[in-house]
């Protein structure tokens, strides 16, 4: 099993899309959560090495144009964010070709088209997994990306509205033929949204059906079921979204697993394992977290984004709410730190624990 994963890895099509790319794992855009500063928490534990792609959230093209790009808390990039591949929104030519010219000022590597949000907003706008009932305009919607940059276009989507597999499987193919070069799915269909499971022999079969490399998305809670992704769908990439927030050591834990050496500063150190070292590294995680919010942002915004942040990670933590409860009363980065030290250690035993399952 081991060499068939490592195999998958050494094959995966997303180097003949961006060679610089060597680790086919990716964070997924989460609108509110896929900014600068868990971008900066979760590359803390990128293997050393390790080179993938990274998302931005998404970006509304009716917005980006009248926005001062990388000054806004959705914009906003580091001095280490590379190969960012910012997620829009839109289905309007000139707001797409004036959001994609703003963009390329953040030195990104491809554009990513949502065509997999299912909010009522989108679908009233025609925008998001609505595009998927409009093949034609769909395509066309590439079509424009790709006029606007020399870059690659990405499109991340959904299984559509109905399980209608020719439907589906058309639609992805003229997706390729308008232009994109990798397909994202995550096999929901819009009125699952975020329920039931996720159906991976379908990125199985994105998979067999179009050329271009697919990354696969939907329900990875631990590393292992990354490999697994890999193993049994053949895709060229895993998108990991809520688990990331909560495990971003999934990256270090998958670098070990494929023999990356661990990331900066941690050397010698192996991938924590188990309930009670995964909590212990959530504490950790948490005080990054909040000290890149407030280095990134103003502190009303900090707050803000560690209390979602919170929200998203927190059920994978047993008596996750009750430490959520404290931290949404602190305002400072000292006191979010009391309050992890006092949840996580008390005389020196670690409390708490991390648990596999939440969705
Ligand atoms: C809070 C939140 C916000 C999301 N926002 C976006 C978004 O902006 N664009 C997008 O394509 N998907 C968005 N998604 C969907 C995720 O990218 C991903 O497809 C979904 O969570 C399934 O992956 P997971 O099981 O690894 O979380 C969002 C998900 C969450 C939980």
């Amino acid at each position: 099993m081991q060499l068939d994963a490592i195999d998958l890895v050494n094959h995966s099509k997303l180097s003949e899309v961006w060679p610089q790319v060597n680790f086919p794992f990716l964070l997924a855009p989460m609108v509110g959560l896929s900014h600068v500063a868990l971008r900066e928490m979760v590359r803390d534990y990128l293997p050393v090495g390790a080179r993938t792609i990274w998302p931005t959230e998404m970006l509304n093209s009716r917005r980006l144009p009248h926005q001062r790009v990388g000054e806004t808390p959705e914009t906003k990039i580091s001095l280490r964010d590379s190969d960012l591949v910012p997620q829009i929104l839109g289905n309007n030519e000139s707001f797409i070709n004036e959001s994609i010219n703003r963009l390329h000022s953040l030195n990104i590597a491809g554009v990513d088209i949502n065509m997999g949000c299912p909010v009522a907003k989108a679908l009233k706008h025609n925008y998001g997994v609505a595009l998927m009932g409009d093949p034609k305009y769909a395509w066309s919607v590439v079509a424009m990306a790709k006029r606007a940059t020399s870059l690659p276009v990405t499109v991340k989507l959904r299984v559509g509205h109905e399980k209608d597999q020719k439907y589906f499987d058309e639609f992805c193919q003229g997706l390729v033929e308008a232009g994109a070069s990798v397909l994202c799915l995550h096999p929901r269909t819009a009125e699952q949204k975020r329920k039931g499971n996720a159906d991976w022999t379908q990125i199985a079969h994105l998979k067999r059906k179009v050329k271009v490399p697919v990354i696969g998305n939907g329900d990875v809670q631990v590393w292992q079921d990354a490999i697994r992704m890999l193993e049994e769908t053949g895709c060229d990439g895993v998108m990991i979204g809520r688990a990331l927030t909560a495990r971003p050591w999934i990256f270090w834990q998958l670098g070990e697993y494929l023999g990356f050496p661990p990331p900066i500063g941690r050397e010698g150190e192996k991938a924590p394992q188990g309930p009670a070292e995964e909590a212990k590294e959530f504490g950790r995680a948490i005080i990054k977290f909040v000290d890149y919010c407030f280095e990134n942002f103003e502190p009303s915004i900090a707050q803000r984004k560690i209390k979602f942040y919170l929200k998203v990670a927190n059920p994978w933590l047993n008596f996750g709410h009750y430490l959520c409860k404290q931290l949404n009363k602190c305002h400072e980065p000292e006191e979010y730190r009391k309050v992890c030290g006092d949840f996580f250690i008390k005389d020196g035993l670690l409390l708490a624990a991390f648990t596999n399952l939440t969705y």
